[in-house]
């Protein structure tokens, strides 16, 4: 039998400066902007984790102190709560990072882009495969979107990239993947593109902020340069590593929520509070409420 490959190790880059939610993000990150009531990169580490990850390394830049700070434990907050009696808070608190998982943060020096991001992860991933996660695309799946992609990467042993399908205006948004004719969710790659026109698009698959990638494709981050918009490009990377070694593209099932625009943020916003636990139904009926008068 084929031993499981646990995948352990999640890089999570936040660099980005988050330019179209300012002024919310002059001071504070984009990806602690919260969706009802965790941020954006709590969704994204709870989704590594339930695939197995344990070591979660963030490359961070300028003003993203916060991200540290959420992820450490607050004593004196904690001592407050218990003092009030309000332990369920504090329960909630120290599951925010459960003691199996570490973190790492690196600091990526220059905004030279995602595939330079996903370059300063490397003396923390080491030789083994690693997960990127993009905080941006939240993603809500019966089961989490990283942990099928483990399963496919037990099965394949090879890159996989979530991706799926998109308008065909909006290709120059994505990394574009065309892939091998056959039935089912995993196939093999056979070209990818960063953000290109409608017109000059392979196909209308795209690259949603999912990747389990092998750490051959560090040696090809080290040598690409500068590609779309004048950034090393994780795209141009991938698109090096597929000469190498085979690398699939997967169909996740589940619903993405764009949180790096307004719009898709607002529509994770009111999709998940309709779905919580206690705020669902009075949310409800607020919007009943206000789509009559609308
Ligand atoms: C990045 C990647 C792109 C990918 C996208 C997914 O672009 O470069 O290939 O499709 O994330 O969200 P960005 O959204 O950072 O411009």
């Amino acid at each position: 039998m084929r031993m499981k490959a646990t995948i352990r190790t999640a890089v999570f880059p936040v660099a980005g400066r988050g330019t179209r939610f300012l002024p919310a993000t002059k001071a504070s990150p984009k990806e602690m902007l919260p969706v009802v009531d965790k941020p954006l990169i709590q969704y994204a580490v709870e989704e590594a984790l339930a695939a197995g990850a344990r070591r979660l390394v963030f490359i961070t830049g300028a003003s993203k102190r916060a991200i540290e700070d959420h992820f450490d434990s607050d004593q004196e907050l904690e001592k407050l709560l218990v003092s009030q009696g309000k332990n369920e808070l504090v329960r909630q608190l120290r599951s925010v990072l459960p003691s199996y998982a570490s973190c790492i943060y690196i600091r990526q020096p220059a905004p030279l882009g995602l595939g330079h991001a996903v370059l300063c992860a490397a003396p923390a991933v080491g030789f083994e495969p690693f997960f990127v996660h993009l905080a941006d695309d939240l993603i809500e799946g019966e089961q989490p979107c990283l942990a099928q992609m483990a399963e496919v990467y037990a099965e394949v042993h090879a890159s996989v990239l979530g991706v799926e399908q998109v308008p065909k205006k909006e290709t120059d948004k994505y990394g574009i993947v065309a892939v091998e004719r056959g039935s089912g969710p995993v196939r093999r790659l056979r070209s990818i593109v960063e953000k290109p026109k409608p017109a000059a698009a392979p196909s209308n698959l795209a690259v949603v902020g999912r990747y389990i990638l092998t750490a051959r494709i560090f040696e090809h981050l080290e040598r690409i340069g500068r590609g779309a918009g004048g950034e090393i490009q994780l795209t141009d990377g991938i698109a090096r590593l597929m000469q190498d070694e085979p690398v699939y593209a997967y169909r996740f099932e589940g619903k993405r929520y764009d949180c790096g625009n307004k719009l898709g943020y607002l529509q994770a916003t009111v999709e998940h509070a309709l779905a919580h636990p206690e705020l669902g139904a009075p949310f409800a009926a607020y919007l009943r409420r206000l789509s009559r008068d609308i």
